[in-house]
């Protein structure tokens, strides 16, 4: 992540704001953040957020850590959101409740956090000046509309509550742009993994429960037949798109969405596939692993792979990872946490 176009980009020092630091993508945004020399300040409140994943990045940047300043703070509270947005140049917005199925089990909570504390975020960023306002958007915005690869600009209607919030926060910033100048970018993931993704809890994505279960020798759940396909973004790629957009020059770029991924297409069939020969390279019996097949789950998008030409065009971004590449890096940190003694004393390749 020491690429030559971030160490370009984040050349002078300059303070942002992280907000879900305590969550898998943020924590990732903080890391290279301070690894570049800026000051970070970053907010959580916990919620699906862990205190050990602060305590990891705090290990890996050593003295680098006291340019970090964390509060532990909700974004429904307009208050907190002011009191962080002080003096920021950037801020990089991703606490949010994630998952489509949560969603659909409380919409109101959702609700709360995404849209409320979202436009609490807007509000705090507008009358700080802050210089952009980068925001978690996602790909469940394309909904219904059956077109693929997707392209920005051609959605159809949502199919959660999730989706709902994500699609508001970008009506949101489009309107704050129009009405008070802020300069905003959202970047639509698709499907982002990595070391610190959560494996635990009822809504876990696919990629953290998959590997766990695989180490712990537990069922690993197939909902459908397994065709149902992805665009994983590892989330090196989505450290990378995060700076390009807080930076880029270009008067174009601005007040946009983009879609983040790397434009690859991996049917949940061949995603297990992948896993399972990655893992059984060092626990051998992992190969004779099977999934087990369950109903189709409610909310779920059938296929997703983005169009990336805009960020390219746009933003400079060029994905450094593909799935491979990015499982290779990441499996690591999850033999470590979850693979037993013997495994974590072997590397994953
Ligand atoms: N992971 C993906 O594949 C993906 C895909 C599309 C969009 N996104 C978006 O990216 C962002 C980060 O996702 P993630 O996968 O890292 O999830 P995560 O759950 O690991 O991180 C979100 C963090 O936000 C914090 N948070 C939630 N509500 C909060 C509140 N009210 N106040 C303060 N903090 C709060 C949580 O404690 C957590 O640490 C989210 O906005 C999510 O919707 C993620």
């Amino acid at each position: 992540m020491h690429s030559p176009e971030l160490r370009a980009a984040l050349a002078s020092r300059k303070r942002w704001l992280v907000t879900g630091s305590a969550g898998f993508i943020a924590s990732h945004l903080v890391e290279t953040l301070l690894r570049h020399g800026q000051e970070v300040v970053s907010l959580d409140n916990f919620s699906t957020g862990h205190r050990r994943n602060l305590e990891e990045i705090k290990s890996a940047v050593g003295d680098a850590w006291r340019s970090h300043t964390f509060v532990e703070g909700d974004i429904r509270d307009l208050s907190m959101c002011r009191r962080v947005c002080e003096g920021v140049d950037f801020v990089l917005h991703h606490a949010a409740l994630g998952s489509v199925p949560r969603s659909i089990n409380d919409p109101i909570e959702a609700n709360e956090s995404n849209v409320t504390g979202f436009l609490n975020m807007l509000v705090a960023s507008r009358d700080a000046n802050v210089r952009r306002f980068v925001y978690a958007a996602s790909s469940s915005t394309y909904g219904d509309h059956p077109g693929l690869p997707k392209v920005e600009d051609e959605i159809g209607c949502p199919l959660s509550p999730y989706a709902v919030t994500k699609y508001v926060n970008e009506l949101y910033a489009d309107v704050f742009a129009r009405c008070y100048g802020i300069e905003t970018i959202g970047l639509r993931y698709f499907n982002v993994f990595g070391a610190r993704q959560d494996p635990n809890g009822p809504y876990a994505a696919v990629i953290p429960r998959w590997v766990q279960a695989l180490l712990t020798a537990d069922p690993v759940e197939i909902y459908g037949d397994g065709e149902t396909s992805r665009d994983f973004c590892y989330v090196g790629n989505v450290v990378q798109v995060n700076v390009l957009a807080a930076t880029v020059a270009r008067a174009d770029a601005l007040n946009q969405i983009y879609n983040v991924a790397v434009g690859g297409r991996t049917t949940l069939n061949q995603l297990f596939e992948t896993l399972r020969d990655l893992l059984a390279l060092h626990a051998p019996e992992i190969a004779a692993a099977r999934p087990l097949y369950k109903d189709f789950r409610a909310g779920d998008v059938r296929h997703s792979q983005a169009d990336i030409s805009k960020a390219q065009r746009l933003l400079g971004y060029v994905p450094t990872h593909d799935l491979r590449k990015g499982l290779r890096e990441a499996l690591g940190w999850y033999v470590n946490e979850y693979g037993g003694s013997e495994l974590a004393s072997a590397s994953v390749r």
